[in-house]
């Protein structure tokens, strides 16, 4: 302890002497240290900004590119969706815009006013016409008079015709031949071959009238097929395949 102290008192005037000679010496050294800190500190910052605009700079520009690009595959994909619209009319038939302000469509198996069952879609008409001048009709929307392959076909004919007839009958695609005794899809199949659903079994031999099949919806859906002359009046069923693109 007593050796530290007089070191100390021993050092202290020439450590203060020193201090005071050289006062000015150091605050110009700090201050030139100051300004050399203070020049790199700037040049960082502007270096740092240069770099934060360049690099935002290249970004939008980027962005801008990719912007452009999907404008331009927009525009490419517009055109081709109007082209195959203009190519293929049945196409707004199949897939009707269902909102004019959006311009979205809607894509359905059958057409406007078909109802779908199984792979067809049937039309059930309210106006009336004799047996050919329905299949004519029929076929003038792309199908024929229905036929009725299956017993799950025959209540979904039978079920939608009861919900829209108001007692109306319709005509089946089903033509007799009195000569041979037999019956005929109009499809050319003979019916003997599926489910039948009269509600009398029909004996046409020897019938010379042109006679055609009728379904009337009353309360039995597998007893509710009638035998008409083919010159009456009545309503029709008709069928089409759903729309494929095969
Ligand atoms: C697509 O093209 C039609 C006519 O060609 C145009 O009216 C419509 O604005 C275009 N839509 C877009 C998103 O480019
Ligand atoms: C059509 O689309 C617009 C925008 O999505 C919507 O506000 C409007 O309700 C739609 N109209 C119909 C009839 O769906």
């Amino acid at each position: 302890m007593g050796v530290n102290n007089g070191l100390t008192l021993q050092e202290g005037p020439t450590t203060k002497a020193s201090t005071e000679q050289c006062d000015h010496k150091p605050l110009a050294h700090y201050l030139s240290l100051l300004c050399f800190m203070l020049t790199i500190v700037t040049l960082l910052q502007t270096l740092c900004l240069v770099q934060i605009t360049f690099t935002s700079q290249s970004r939008s520009i980027a962005q801008e590119k990719k912007l452009q690009d999907l404008t331009n595959r927009l525009r490419k994909l517009n055109q081709s969706h109007h082209l195959l619209f203009t190519q293929y009319p049945a196409l707004s038939q199949y897939c009707p815009t269902i909102n004019s302000s959006t311009g979205d469509r809607e894509c359905r198996p059958c057409l406007a006013d078909w109802k779908l069952n199984g792979d067809k879609c049937f039309y059930f008409s309210e106006d009336r016409a004799d047996w050919i001048s329905s299949q004519y009709r029929c076929m003038s929307l792309g199908g024929a008079v229905a036929t009725v392959k299956t017993e799950e076909e025959q209540e979904f004919l039978f079920k939608t015709a009861q919900s829209l007839s108001q007692g109306d009958s319709y005509w089946l695609g089903l033509r007799g031949s009195g000569v041979e005794g037999t019956w005929q899809w109009s499809d050319g199949t003979p019916l003997e071959n599926g489910p039948q659903f009269w509600y009398h079994q029909p004996d046409i031999t020897g019938e010379s009238n042109e006679l055609c099949g009728r379904l009337t919806p009353a309360d039995n859906y597998r007893r509710s097929w009638f035998i008409s002359r083919c010159s009456g009046q009545l309503r029709r069923i008709c069928e089409r395949r759903q729309a494929s693109l095969q």
